[in-house]
């Protein structure tokens, strides 16, 4: 009646479900973990995320397509000594599917390992890690580039070798550079498997410093969003980690609904975080931010230097390299 050339359906569909479904409407039926695994595809920007996204999808891919093509594994035992051209054509699907999974695990591990290195590089270089997490659409990116742009540049150089969604950010109040990292956007019912898939990616905020929870106040459906974040968190197993509220598109809310102040306390599962509003994209309370911001890295900076251990940049003390 529309003219559609596909249905996609808000949930996850079984293979059969998927299969019977097409069969019936005859035209290309897919599911939400297939467009989740789209938007992912798209917001991949690291090398690691790409391969990430890439080894979710010949995962789900390889399932559908076993099972999807069993009609013609019935084939087999027909003429000749190969089975016939249906099982030919399954063994060969599934033989290259199974070499690129194997293949892009590969890959993978190569780029953890890199990743880890550079993650003591940054611990031994006592940066202070900041990651940006929050529900899908809530402006991670555009705070994450409205906090970093002026000093982008220096960013570039100095951390050349850095995954390209980690920048620095050079915190005046603190005379401090802090590493900021922008991450996946989170999503309602993100199917257990690409959680997985994405472990590595999601790693980066459960290793942490603090969490800059970034919640769209303009979204009337905020709520629900915060609590869907909150759940993913402690999937990664991040829940202890410390977390800054930051309630962005001010400029977008409804006439008598603006704060009573720009910074204050919200309890989120019996912890009171605190809270920062702004505007990423007018720039509001964005110097409050940085202030709060700088205010957290200075006590982290007290606490590295006063738990007994001497202070790794004196390079007189013993060695700090393992
Ligand atoms: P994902 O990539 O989906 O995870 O989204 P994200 O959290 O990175 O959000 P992004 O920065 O892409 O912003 C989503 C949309 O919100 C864009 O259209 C932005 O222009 C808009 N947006 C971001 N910040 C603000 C803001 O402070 N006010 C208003 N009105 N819109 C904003």
């Amino acid at each position: 009646m529309h003219g559609a050339s596909e249905v996609l359906f808000d949930q996850s569909l079984s293979p059969a479900q998927q299969r019977n479904l097409e069969r019936h409407l005859g035209l290309a039926v897919n599911d939400r973990t297939l467009l989740i695994l789209e938007i992912f595809a798209q917001r991949a920007r690291s090398h690691e995320g790409k391969l990430q996204v890439e080894l979710a999808r010949l995962q789900y891919l390889s399932t559908r397509l076993v099972r999807r093509w069993t009609h013609l594994e019935r084939q087999t035992g027909g003429i000749g000594l190969r089975g016939g051209p249906g099982e030919t054509q399954i063994e060969l699907d599934r033989r290259m599917i199974g070499e690129a999974i194997k293949r892009t695990k590969e890959r993978l591990a190569k780029v953890k390992k890199q990743r880890n290195t550079q993650r003591r590089q940054r611990e031994r270089r006592q940066a202070f890690m900041i990651s940006l997490v929050g529900y899908t659409n809530a402006g991670k990116s555009t705070l994450f580039n409205a906090l970093v742009k002026a000093r982008a540049y220096a960013a570039d150089q100095l951390f050349a070798t850095l995954d390209t969604t980690t920048r620095q950010l050079y915190l005046g109040q603190a005379q401090r550079t802090v590493s900021l990292s922008d991450t996946v956007g989170f999503i309602r019912d993100l199917p257990h498997g690409l959680v997985e898939a994405f472990e590595a990616t999601l790693q980066e905020a459960a290793d942490a410093d603090l969490l800059l929870h970034v919640v769209d106040a303009s979204n009337t459906n905020w709520p629900e969003q915060l609590q869907e974040v909150q759940r993913v968190l402690h999937e990664i197993g991040a829940q202890d980690v410390p977390q800054l509220l930051v309630f962005n598109k001010c400029d977008a809310l409804p006439q008598g609904q603006e704060p009573q102040s720009p910074h204050d306390h919200y309890e989120v599962d019996g912890r009171q975080l605190e809270r920062v509003f702004v505007s990423a994209q007018s720039g509001q309370g964005l110097a409050l931010l940085r202030e709060v911001l700088a205010q957290r890295a200075r006590t982290d900076e007290t606490l590295a230097f006063d738990d007994g251990e001497h202070d790794p940049r004196d390079l007189t003390g013993p060695s700090t390299e393992e």
